[in-house]
């Protein structure tokens, strides 16, 4: 099946496209992004990714001349075109070209992409066995420095250094904590403790993106006898936890059963993440054809 990209309103092979050498996201990370899957020729939250992505390019100052439904409306056309039954988009949008940081002296013409492709974030037997973690010695940006809402390009520089210091020591993950020492995030999922049917997350101003994921999850739990809090949590919480589970769309809904090498609960997925994880392959499939 093809993989394709759209970019500023062409659509070719993923081999075949290219940014410009000066785009602004290129240059200094001046841009947005979205990850979105595809499951049974839907879109999954695509109204809410999109309305994530206007909300930074309004709140970034960004010249985005396209209007939402015009840009969800191509969305549908492209992936109808790749023809991917299960699929994940990357879309990008970025400030325009130009040398030097000041917005002023750029040519202020967003580069959009859609790219339709696939991406499996960790091998299917971790959704059975589980993943360990790390905690980051990265921490996250404060949110009085940069607003965690933003799905800001540049902002991953910090995650994508936690995940290849995981890495340097064989964990799956990394557990990023704030300048306070609270739980965050991990590097591209949100964090969810389970002890009975209550389930804890950090709260938003701990310095997490409000993941998607992450409010389907908190809905669905709802639907199905759980309480959920948003809260100020530590490493402390993960070890007196029954279970640990992350978030996202890339990465759906995995346990995470030991940091540091010790384990949380009995090292294994526990009976609320797995209840849940089955919820919500049920859930994705209710996305907007294409
Ligand atoms: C840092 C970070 N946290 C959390 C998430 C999960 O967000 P969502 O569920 O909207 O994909 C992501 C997803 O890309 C992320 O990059």
């Amino acid at each position: 099946m093809p993989k394709l990209v759209w970019l500023n309103g062409e659509t070719m092979a993923l081999e075949s496209a290219t940014v410009p050498v000066a785009d602004h996201a290129h240059l200094y990370g001046d841009g947005l992004f979205e990850g979105i899957r595809i499951y049974g020729s839907k879109v999954f939250k695509l109204d809410e990714h999109l309305t994530r992505l206007y909300h930074g390019c309004r709140y970034l100052g960004f010249n985005m001349t396209i209007p939402q439904p015009e840009l969800n409306a191509t969305i549908l056309r492209v992936c109808a075109e790749a023809g991917l039954a299960d699929g994940y988009i990357r879309l990008n949008v970025t400030r325009g070209n130009g040398l030097g940081l000041d917005p002023k002296y750029i040519d202020n013409k967003p580069n959009v992409m859609i790219m339709v492709n696939t991406l499996a974030l960790f091998p299917p037997e971790m959704y059975t066995t589980g993943l360990s973690a790390v905690t980051s010695p990265v921490r996250v940006i404060p949110s009085d420095a940069l607003d965690p809402r933003l799905k800001c390009i540049g902002r991953y520089a910090g995650n994508i250094l936690a995940k290849y210091k995981a890495n340097q020591v064989q964990a799956d993950e990394a557990m990023m904590l704030n300048h306070r020492g609270e739980l965050t995030e991990c590097t591209g999922e949100n964090i969810f403790l389970v002890s009975g049917n209550v389930l804890k997350t950090p709260h938003p101003s701990c310095g997490i993106l409000e993941g998607i994921t992450r409010n389907t999850i908190m809905e669905i739990a709802k639907q199905n006898g759980f309480s959920v809090q948003e809260d100020f949590l530590t490493p402390f919480d993960v070890f007196t936890a029954s279970e640990c589970f992350l978030t996202g769309t890339a990465a759906e809904l995995i346990s995470l059963v030991s940091l540091d090498g010790r384990l949380i609960g009995d090292g294994k997925p526990g009976p609320a993440s797995i209840a849940l994880r089955n919820l919500f392959l049920k859930e994705v499939q209710n996305g907007t054809p294409f």
